[in-house]
């Protein structure tokens, strides 16, 4: 049943809730007992087809239990014996919900399953929805008390967005992003062990060490081919997925917001809903997969995903907390001379901050460096035509500054506990309401007074000594802390509908569809070496398009890794997203601003492609990676191709392009000649790699017609 528009329906003859997208299709079934079970994902059925399926249960459930079927978001009761999705207990002591379905609601593409538990006040919906020309299904959990204070509060240990179940497959193999600062989004492809595999943070952001998406095939899908099954969690701070495999044959996960070990209390009245868990089938391998979330995140999540991404200037790199207006004005010349249309000015520039050890959350400028304020840089900024972006870190505070001298209390800490510094700053307790209201005064008035255009916020550690002195459910702090950062930046682009925002978090920390929903992109690592960049940016791009994807060419030797690479060899591995610049240009020689300039304008030209375009990840021979990105309409294509280490006698081999129509023909717009689609399918297109190490190329093709 190809469904051009999405569908969501339920059949009450066969107990079925359908949800139908363009290439996909969901079925979830309601269970003798009341509980929704998982009936199908994949390739589209009509409803016939579904209704024809047996209950997907799995040998290794319970054999003495009628309905085994993998649960769509397990309530720990009866004879169900992997990890819960709902754990919550009643102030008797029961724990676990035991469901009776209490009907449905449609409203376009949006399904709710309502549920109430058969003894308690206890009531949920599980809600799925789809969108107009995306694959991917949308789902989370709503839960509520639903008594009077005679009943007590319910706790609850754990409240997951939506469990979801791969098909039975030969065998299965997990995606997913892993790495540290400096070495985010490392894509790691293994068999999946028969167990339960826990992937989580515990730091109140999303973090450098896991990335709350997955992707699930049964070992033998490529980038071309092959059935792939993954999700993304919408989520900022804590989490946790957990995959269990069992031992025949079926392998579910289910995540949501929070590590282990939090519980809230959840009052008659109380509701908590939790944020989307979003999941994708493509038959089309981990390509087509990537392209599907993309198309997904900039039809359906990006604030603004037509406006093209501005090259921007940085100038951390270049003067670290070394900062004066001079060498701030000095720079932004440069920076424009060099066809860049944002110049940020990033930490270093308020209250005592003369180095990280001083002056966190006291946001106004620094006498020192800016004597009459930010507005003479940004006026001067605006001058040479470009915007002028901020760098903050909201969340954040110097034990040395007059934020925490006035407000100690302010700050994550167990009164009992030694508060512990992590780059010699404490976390602010966003989920304090005066706080938040703090945070978002402060910042509003630094935007409207300083006519800022972009923020760049930051969010340099990890939660530690989590508590909440005097408060009754603590671990509140944990969900509202992120959801109030959500709040604030969503009412600042409510409030200024030109500003644009840039998530950071020590580097790529804290990226993840719920901050993609209030942001225009995210900076993807402090590590600025190209070679490194080449595997940070090839695991970012599983889920997330390029044009969020902040790349700075910055200076050598690089301040990460040591290496010195050649100029062109930095930009064509940043020309892949969001172009930046981040070195010291007072440095750079005429010779290399010019090239610089040069290579600023071949980006803007197929800026469009990167930023707009589909994009296809090529792996060719001898150590040669490309991204190819390619126009809606086939019409233009710009490959970038990078290979860096050569040896002796291993002339690169052509490098095919799968992505080509078989039957048009590409001119090679820089050397002329044209070739069939045919061609470079599959015999591919030569490579006008430089000798040496560190070689890169840019190529771009334009339809013939
Ligand atoms: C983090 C960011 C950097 C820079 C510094 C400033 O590390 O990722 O880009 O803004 O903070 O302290």
């Amino acid at each position: 049943m190809p469904a051009t528009r999405p569908t969501a329906f339920f059949d009450p003859g066969s107990g079925l809730a359908v949800l139908s997208t363009p290439h996909s299709c969901y079925a979830v079934r309601i269970g003798t007992d009341g509980s929704p079970r998982h009936h199908y994902w994949g390739t589209p059925l009509d409803l016939a087809e579904l209704s024809g399926l047996p209950p997907a249960v799995s040998p290794a459930d319970s054999s003495f239990e009628a309905d085994a079927a993998a649960d769509e978001l397990a309530p720990q009761t009866g004879a169900r014996f992997g990890p819960a999705g709902l754990q919550v207990r009643f102030a008797d002591g029961t724990r676990g919900a035991q469901w009776r379905f209490t009907g449905h609601t449609v409203d376009g593409g949006e399904l709710r399953l309502h549920l109430s538990d058969r003894h308690y006040p206890l009531a949920a919906d599980l809600c799925y929805r789809v969108r107009a020309g995306s694959d991917v299904i949308e789902r989370w959990t709503e839960l509520t008390h639903t008594g009077g204070p005679a009943d007590g509060p319910i706790t609850v240990d754990r409240l997951d967005s939506a469990s979801w179940t791969a098909p039975r497959l030969a065998d299965y193999r997990l995606s997913h992003l892993v790495g540290g600062w400096n070495s985010e989004f490392q894509l790691q492809r293994d068999r999946l062990p028969i167990a339960e595999t826990v992937l989580t943070s515990r730091r109140g952001i999303t973090s450098h060490h896991a990335n709350p998406w997955l992707a699930v095939d049964d070992g033998t899908a490529t980038e071309e081919h092959g059935e792939v099954w993954s999700t993304a969690l919408a989520w900022s701070g804590s989490w946790r997925i957990t995959v269990h495999r069992d031992p025949v044959g079926r392998t579910t996960w289910t995540g949501g917001f929070g590590h282990e070990g939090l519980h809230w209390t959840l009052r008659p009245g109380e509701a908590l809903t939790t944020p989307v868990f979003a999941g994708l089938y493509t038959p089309h391998g981990f390509g087509a997969a990537s392209r599907a979330w993309h198309d997904h995140i900039r039809g359906h999540v990006l604030p603004q995903p037509r406006r093209d991404r501005p090259v921007v200037y940085n100038s951390w790199e270049a003067t670290h907390f070394d900062i004066d207006l001079a060498g701030q004005f000095r720079l932004a010349e440069l920076a424009a001379r060099l066809g860049t249309e944002l110049f940020v000015l990033d930490d270093g520039w308020f209250g005592a901050r003369s180095s990280d050890r001083a002056g966190l959350g006291d946001w106004s400028p620094r006498r020192e460096a800016f004597p009459d304020g930010l507005r003479p840089l940004a006026d001067h900024v605006h001058r040479l035509g470009m915007d002028f972006g901020v760098w903050v870190e909201p969340e954040m505070v110097n034990a040395d500054s007059d934020l925490f001298r006035a407000h100690p209390e302010w700050v994550l800490h167990a009164p009992t506990r030694e508060a512990t510094e992590l780059r010699n700053q404490l976390v602010l307790n966003f989920a304090h309401p005066e706080v938040e209201a703090w945070a978002q005064l402060t910042l509003d008035r630094l935007v409207r007074e300083n006519g800022v255009d972009w923020l760049k916020w930051d969010a340099n550690r990890a939660f530690t000594d989590v508590g909440w002195a005097g408060h009754p459910d603590p671990d509140r702090l944990w969900i509202d802390h992120t959801r109030a950062v959500h709040r604030i930046m969503d009412r600042l682009r409510d409030d200024h509908p030109s500003l644009r925002i840039e998530a950071c978090a020590g580097g790529g920390g804290r990226v993840d569809l719920g901050m993609l929903a209030r942001t225009d992109q995210a900076w993807t690592s402090d590590n600025t070496d190209p070679v490194d960049r080449i595997g940070i940016q090839h695991g970012y791009s599983q889920l997330f398009p390029a044009q969020t994807m902040a790349a700075w060419v910055t200076d050598c030797p690089n301040a990460a890794t040591g290496r010195t690479t050649p100029l062109r060899f930095r930009f064509h591995v940043a020309m892949a997203g969001a172009l930046g610049l981040g070195g010291d240009l007072a440095r750079w020689s005429s010779e290399e601003l010019r090239e610089a300039a040069d290579l600023v304008a071949r980006y803007k030209a197929i800026r469009p492609l990167v930023q707009h375009g589909h994009q296809h990840r090529l792996t060719g021979q001898d150590g040669v990676s490309a991204v190819h990105y390619a126009a809606d309409d086939d019409t233009a294509h710009a490959l970038l191709v990078w290979r860096p280490t050569t040896r002796f006698g291993h002339r690169p081999a052509a490098l095919r392009l799968p992505a080509l129509d078989p039957d048009a023909r590409y001119l090679d717009v820089d050397s002329g000649r044209t070739h069939s689609g045919t061609t470079l399918r599959h015999c591919g297109i030569d490579l006008p790699l430089p000798a040496g190490d560190y070689a890169s190329c840019l190529i771009r093709l334009a339809r013939l017609d």
